[in-house]
């Protein structure tokens, strides 16, 4: 089966099939980093642009992998040393990186929409790498792949989301994921933190953790994004992380098989505990380990391969 689609831009454009289709496609690929050359040729002869206008470690660097690991060229653009710095416009920018003959756009930034507006002006397949408060479709991909991958399932899971849900990309793209593929989903935080009509999405709000946490398979916490709030949205960050930071306390009346996962980067002491991020919970590092090859599904599957449950992408 093949994904037919130039652009990955959300998990709110994919359909179910699709989204099963690279999670499917995903797990030869995390199988291949058992092996002693961690090394495919399908993408050779392609070339994978790096432009990040935000900072980022995981999601910059496991595409780069990714990208490596299927044999294709990549350049990082450093936007800070790019002539971005001298004025010139996004749209500029990437219609150079075409003129480069690029195949692969993977593009972060921190207006909203930002990757449509390029994959409508570029003929480069395009993946949203994180763009505003919008979407991070890899982010929900490999934490989808990483539920599926510890529980065996994602349908009728009690997943929640905890903390800034208004300024969080990766709680939109995880609700559109999970909602997809049947889990029940719960969003937690303070009011201030919870976006307007998010209940039109399909998930339950709540602003306490300690109602629902005997029933919750899975909770992912978010970082709180203070770059993107113009103001103070709650007291201080101690009262934030007494009500809404996740510690083993909170953890006491939890499922033993509870999946703990963040995106990262963490703030140890404010949405999480030291002992509950690297705890027997956690499947923090997995999620890391998951992104490069859910990304090389998602680089593979946009350049027409042919992917679903074992494929052999050997030659
Ligand atoms: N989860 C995530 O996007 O992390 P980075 O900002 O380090 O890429």
């Amino acid at each position: 089966m093949k994904l037919n689609r130039k652009d990955l831009l959300g998990l709110e454009y994919l359909d179910k099939d699709e989204i099963d289709l690279i999670l499917q496609t995903a797990r030869p690929f995390s199988e291949l980093f058992t092996r002693t050359v961690k090394k495919v040729p399908t993408l050779r002869g392609k070339t994978v642009v790096l432009l990040f206008y935000e900072p980022s470690t995981r999601t910059r660097t496991s595409f780069e992998l990714a990208a490596k690991r299927l044999s294709a060229d990549t350049l990082n653009i450093t936007v800070a040393s790019s002539s971005v710095v001298k004025g010139e416009s996004l749209i500029d920018t990437v219609k150079t990186i075409e003129a480069m003959k690029a195949d692969f756009v993977i593009i972060r930034h921190s207006m909203s929409g930002s990757a449509h507006i390029v994959a409508n002006t570029i003929s480069a397949s395009i993946i949203n790498a994180g763009d505003g408060m919008h979407e991070h479709p890899t982010q929900g991909l490999l934490d989808l792949f990483t539920i599926q991958q510890k529980k065996g399932r994602i349908k009728g899971l009690n997943v929640a989301i905890i903390g800034d849900i208004a300024h969080s990309r990766v709680a939109r793209s995880n609700i559109w994921g999970l909602k997809k593929l049947g889990a029940n989903v719960f969003v937690v935080g303070p009011s201030t933190l919870m976006p307007a009509d998010v209940e039109k999405l399909g998930v339950e709000v709540h602003y306490h953790i300690d109602k629902i946490i005997p029933k919750l398979d899975v909770i992912n916490i978010l970082r709180i994004q203070r770059e993107r709030q113009e103001q103070n949205l709650f007291p201080t960050l101690e009262e934030f992380s007494e009500i809404f930071g996740i510690n083993s306390k909170k953890l006491v009346r939890a499922k033993n098989d509870l999946l703990v996962l963040h995106p990262g980067p963490m703030n140890r002491g404010v949405e999480i505990s030291s002992e509950v991020a690297d705890g027997k919970n956690s499947v923090i590092t997995e999620q890391v380990t998951n992104g490069i090859a859910v990304r090389m599904a998602v680089l593979y599957l946009l350049a027409g391969g042919e992917g679903g449950a074992g494929e052999n992408f050997d030659s």
